[in-house]
């Protein structure tokens, strides 16, 4: 998804654009560009990676102080120089960065042309540019405002303007812009890591607000209120080294390893063993509001649903409520009855997919409570949530989700001892949970040892071209999250299906070319996994049977094993993703794949 990079001080602008842009690059992009105030107006642009603008930039001078940056992914237009970003008005004296979609652009540029404005892109961030130009009296963040009230849609915006030659504007309504404070500068930024090699002083804009940006100075102003006011300063504890890949070749590699240490995390403060009941802070001022309510309705996207899956299962485990799972994208158009008695849980690693805060969003129009399970702190859901819990997993850069779903799976957990032990859950019960949830870290470390027989499968399996995963109960939405891991990084058809369902169509896919992954670890209903198996044998799939240690059951009817330690079903999923994960990520190795951003893919979808 695109990025936002600015920054006004005494150091020369292009290389700190250039390096924030590169802390950037792992939410997906396909073209780049930099706007500085060198004397004039300067704008470098061009289709492809930052290496590539880097190259343009040394035949250029540009000794500016002052300076917007952006990666553009595509959507309106090709990913062309011409519609890369920024984008500048018919007399050249501004330049607009823009992350967001605006949806009544096509009436405005009709507009704007009638009255003699010129494009040169298919973009609809240039309408912006023309606006600004056209409302511009001397002031630049007034030029913004008054732009800005004749557009719908979502944006987060970084505007220079020649006549104003130390100044950024900024304006965010439902795309994030955050401002990092340094000594005699600033920073802004559409994302709070590129901003921490610089500054762990952040502020996070909010829907409305239009910020100036100068040296040694800045001001927000909110639209709304008409009003300047003031916003939190918070400060990040992430490390830099967090960020940094630490020695691992890919950071979804790096991500996948951290689990014992970011289920730690989640877990961290949160369990008090004696009452058999998690503390979960975020919780506390709403714990009252959630025992009158009877339904619960998950919504999220992606892996973030998968864990919502799981989520169902492990609520009705453990408490009375009724839950439905719902695709964030689906939810916000469903004509769907949200009564007093009805509580939203939104499920976002970002915090910023547009279709889990739409989702929020409706939900909060209908009377829900809402709920939150985030890992960015201060993202949008985090913040339009009316209260929630924090992953705590650190910064998750590559593309595919691993550390965060098994975060999400975790406080799931927590959150259904929560709510069970406030309705029908035994102390007994919630003790015996929570200790073995307590063991969790130690069960993925030893997951995680078996890092060498994965490859080794891996490279067995490394020219299939069809698998197909099942599993039942909590193992069901783990076959999904398996084979979604397979689509993203290795780009080979990949299915989770339900174990029962083969019969009802799949089977008939089943020949020599397919690769079943088979979840059967030892519980209740193994038997029935193990009859599925027994049909693909039967019709010449080659089988990956993931386990139990020391069961023989499914062994016998797999070409090959994957092992997992006991613990309780409803903490299994945590364990059984985990060798999927690296699965997936040896495969997509061995196809040369670019493991942390694949192909049309984005880590934070910021778009509907
Ligand atoms: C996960 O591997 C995917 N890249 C994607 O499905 C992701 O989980 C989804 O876009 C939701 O993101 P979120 O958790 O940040 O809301």
């Amino acid at each position: 998804m695109c990025g936002i990079f600015g920054y006004v001080g005494s150091r020369r602008a292009s290389p700190v654009l250039i390096e924030g842009l590169r802390q950037l690059e792992y939410r997906g992009y396909d073209s780049a560009g930099l706007a500085v105030l060198d004397g004039g107006l300067k704008v470098v642009r061009t289709a492809g990676k930052i290496a590539v603008l880097e190259r343009r930039l040394r035949g250029e001078r540009l000794d500016g102080s002052c300076g917007v940056a952006h990666t553009r992914w595509a959507t309106h237009g090709a990913a062309t120089e011409r519609n890369a970003h920024p984008h500048t008005g018919c007399r050249g004296e501004l330049a607009v960065v823009h992350n967001g979609i605006i949806e009544n652009h096509l009436a405005l540029r009709r507009e704007l042309q009638a009255r003699g404005h010129r494009f040169q892109s298919e973009t609809d961030t240039e309408v912006l540019a023309h606006l600004i130009e056209d409302a511009y009296e001397g002031r630049l963040e007034q030029a913004v405002m008054r732009a800005l009230a004749r557009v719908r849609g979502a944006y987060g915006i970084a505007v220079l303007h020649r006549e104003e030659p130390n100044r950024i504007v900024l304006a965010r309504c439902g795309s994030p812009l955050v401002i990092g404070i340094g000594a005699g500068e600033h920073f802004a930024a559409s994302d709070v890591t590129a901003l921490i090699r610089y500054t762990r002083h952040v502020i996070h804009l909010e829907d409305g607000d239009v910020a100036v940006l100068e040296p040694g100075r800045f001001s927000i102003t909110s639209m709304s209120a008409g009003a300047a006011v003031d916003r939190e300063v918070e400060t990040v504890d992430w490390d830099v080294d967090e960020v940094a890949r630490g020695g691992y070749p890919h950071y979804m590699l790096k991500e996948i390893c951290e689990q014992p240490e970011s289920i730690r995390n989640a877990i961290r403060g949160r369990i008090v063993l004696e009452d058999g009941i998690p503390k979960l802070g975020g919780l506390e001022a709403v714990i009252e509001q959630v025992r009158r309510c009877r339904h619960l309705v998950i919504v999220s996207c992606g892996t973030s649903f998968y864990a919502g899956m799981v989520g169902r299962y492990l609520m009705e485990e453990f408490t009375d409520l009724t839950v439905e799972v719902e695709l964030a994208s689906e939810f916000r158009y469903r004509r769907l009855q949200l009564g007093e008695r009805t509580m939203v849980l939104a499920i976002s690693q970002s915090g910023e997919t547009a279709d889990t805060l739409a989702a929020v969003r409706e939900a909060k129009r209908k009377g829900a409570l809402c709920l939150g399970l985030v890992n960015a702190v201060g993202s949008s859901i985090a913040r339009e949530t009316h209260a929630g819990v924090y992953m705590h997993a650190g910064p998750e850069i590559g593309v595919a989700s691993t550390k965060a779903f098994t975060s999400e799976l975790v406080i799931l957990t927590l959150m259904a001892l929560l709510f069970g032990r406030h309705r029908r859950l035994s102390l007994f019960e919630g003790r015996r949970v929570l200790e073995e949830l307590q063991r969790l870290p130690e069960l993925v470390a030893r997951v995680l040892e078996q890092r060498q027989q994965i490859r080794e499968l891996a490279e067995r399996f490394a020219d299939c071209e069809h698998f197909l995963y099942i599993g039942r109960r909590f193992s069901y939405p783990i076959a999904l999250e398996g084979a979604l891991k397979l689509k993203e990084i290795v780009y080979v058809h990949a299915e989770g299906y339900a174990a029962g369902e083969m019969k009802h169509g799949p089977l008939a896919l089943i020949d020599p070319s397919y690769v079943c992954v088979a979840l059967c670890p030892r519980n209740e209903v193994q038997d029935k996994t193990l009859s599925n198996m027994q049909e693909v044998r039967a019709r010449g799939g080659r089988m990956i049977a993931l386990t139990t240690e020391g069961d023989p059951a499914a062994r016998e009817l797999a070409d090959a094993v994957i092992e997992v330690p006991a613990t309780l079903e409803c903490l299994s999923p945590v364990l059984e993703v985990v060798p999927l994960q690296l699965f997936a990520y040896d495969l997509a190795v061995l196809r040369g794949r670019d493991v942390d951003k694949p192909r049309n893919l984005a880590k934070s979808v910021t778009v509907e």
